[in-house]
């Protein structure tokens, strides 16, 4: 039976609708002066569909294969190519001409004949560390791509160090040591509370491996770290054995349970790990933490329940405190809920974020389906106070915003923060690049693709100087 994907609730026609393409562009469109000193490549991942998942699908759509893109930046042009990731799962189905695989993180709905294939749909975020770039999926083990030709090489397994069954899609990289604290949870089988933090070098070699236990069986989507802890926040998003086995996607809101995050020196052991007791908030992702003498800092977007307006809060915990709790304040009631930084300044002392939201005077508009983010923004996480850029095409929708350093950037900001753009009407996306130093003045650029890139999940940037040479030009 060949595909259709009408009558499910995840793909409404129009913008989000599976895009099922890979293309090349070279030399892109170009409205405005793309500046010179931009040079290396902006990378962005969406979950695409090949074929319909269950009626009950969880509709973040976060089930669908990963296709990575990438827009290659030098003296002032823009290569785009766009692939998927050929995963074992994706190579499957598209053998069986059919979905094989059921609804999000449960296997209880799988085809039979895929009960031994990996799971890696390779569909949240890309990393580059020691030489690989990472293509990833929490809950699975990494995969690796060629950082230029998309093409995909396959699973990782870090010289067959790497003993845990899953790795977040948000490992963290220090600028300081050029390591990368990479974790996986539910890191020894599925439904178990097993969390495994690695400490890999810069040449890609794991130098420490440390297992501790969850709480309770909660997402532990995204970590922080500053220059001496990671902080592992648990989340009310739970799941059983039962709830698996009624056919249902793995998560569940739960807003009986508390937020516990965990402390954990990292140069300790997992008997070494603090955690700490807060009120049930529904978060994903963090900006930044720091050290801060015998505290730690941390910010990041949160709600206070499930369906709550996000804000920009900060978590204090106190190292000396006996008490088992943590401080939260507002740092500003800006709603974007995907914050970027400088990265040359994770884990340090940093000042802004850069933020798709959306503008607070408009009505909260919906574009492709999804709750519309129009307003690129900068946050001084300091002050509180916002910068915003206008943007050419007020009824767009921004996907998350990337900070990207000029070449040989000073200090922090010094560069340029971009952002996916997708118009409804012309159902075509555009990257847009605006100078993060002054965001005020407007995009400086927008380059143009001929065709739509579906609502994405994470970006990143990595300059020139860091990969490997172009081989593949003019291919
Ligand atoms: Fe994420």
């Amino acid at each position: 039976m060949a595909v259709d994907f009408r009558g499910r609730p995840l793909f409404p026609p129009g913008f989000n609708s599976p895009t099922r393409f890979e293309a090349d562009v070279y030399d892109c469109e170009v409205w405005g002066e793309i500046p010179s000193d931009i040079e290396g490549t902006f990378y962005r991942m969406q979950c695409d569909f090949d074929y319909r998942p269950p009626q009950n699908e969880w509709m973040t759509g976060f089930n669908g294969d990963g296709h990575i893109s990438r827009f290659r930046f030098a003296n002032g042009s823009v290569d785009y190519k766009g692939r998927y990731v050929r995963t074992a799962r994706l190579m499957a189905e598209r053998k069986a001409r059919k979905r094989l695989f059921g609804v999000y993180r449960n296997p209880y709905t799988d085809d039979p004949s895929v009960a031994h294939v990996d799971r890696s749909a390779a569909n949240t975020h890309q990393y580059w560390h020691g030489g690989k770039m990472f293509v990833l999926k929490e809950d699975s083990r990494a995969w690796t791509v060629d950082p230029h030709t998309l093409e995909t090489l396959g699973p990782w397994d870090f010289y067959g160090k790497y003993t845990a069954t899953t790795m977040s899609a948000h490992p963290k990289i220090d600028p300081v040591t050029g390591e990368m604290i990479a974790y996986g949870y539910q890191a020894k089988g599925i439904l178990t509370t097993d969390i495994a933090v690695y400490t890999v070098n810069p040449q890609g070699h794991i130098t420490k491996e440390v297992w501790l236990k969850s709480p309770y069986l909660g997402i532990i989507h995204d970590i922080a770290i500053t220059q001496k802890h990671v902080i592992i926040p648990v989340i009310a998003r739970t799941t059983s054995l039962e709830r698996l086995k009624s056919g249902e996607p793995m998560w569940e809101w739960n807003g009986s349970l508390p937020t516990m995050v965990g402390v954990l020196p990292r140069d300790g052991e997992g008997k070494d790990v603090r955690w700490y007791k807060g009120p049930s908030r529904n978060t994903l992702h963090f900006l930044n933490a720091t050290d801060r003498g015998s505290k730690i800092t941390m910010e990041l977007p949160t709600s206070s329940g499930e369906r709550d307006a996000s804000q920009i809060r900060r978590w204090t915990f106190d190292l000396k405190s006996k008490k088992d709790s943590f401080q939260e304040d507002v740092v500003s009631t800006t709603p974007g809920f995907l914050p970027r930084m400088d990265d040359r300044f994770l884990s340090l002392d940093y000042r802004y974020a850069y933020v798709s939201s959306r503008d607070m005077n408009e009505p909260a508009a919906k574009g492709g389906g999804f709750p519309r983010m129009n307003m690129l923004q900068r946050l001084d996480v300091h002050t509180g106070q916002i910068e915003q850029c206008p943007t050419p095409d007020p009824a767009h929708g921004l996907q998350e915003a990337m900070f990207v350093p000029r070449k040989n950037a000073k200090g922090e900001g010094d560069g340029y923060v971009m952002a996916i753009a997708s118009h409804y009407q012309s159902m075509t996306s555009d990257l847009l690049i605006a100078d993060a130093q002054n965001l005020k003045a407007g995009v400086v650029a927008q380059v143009k693709l001929p065709f739509r890139l579906r609502s994405g999940t994470h970006t990143n940037w990595y300059p020139q100087s860091v990969l490997p040479p172009i081989k593949d030009e003019l291919t």
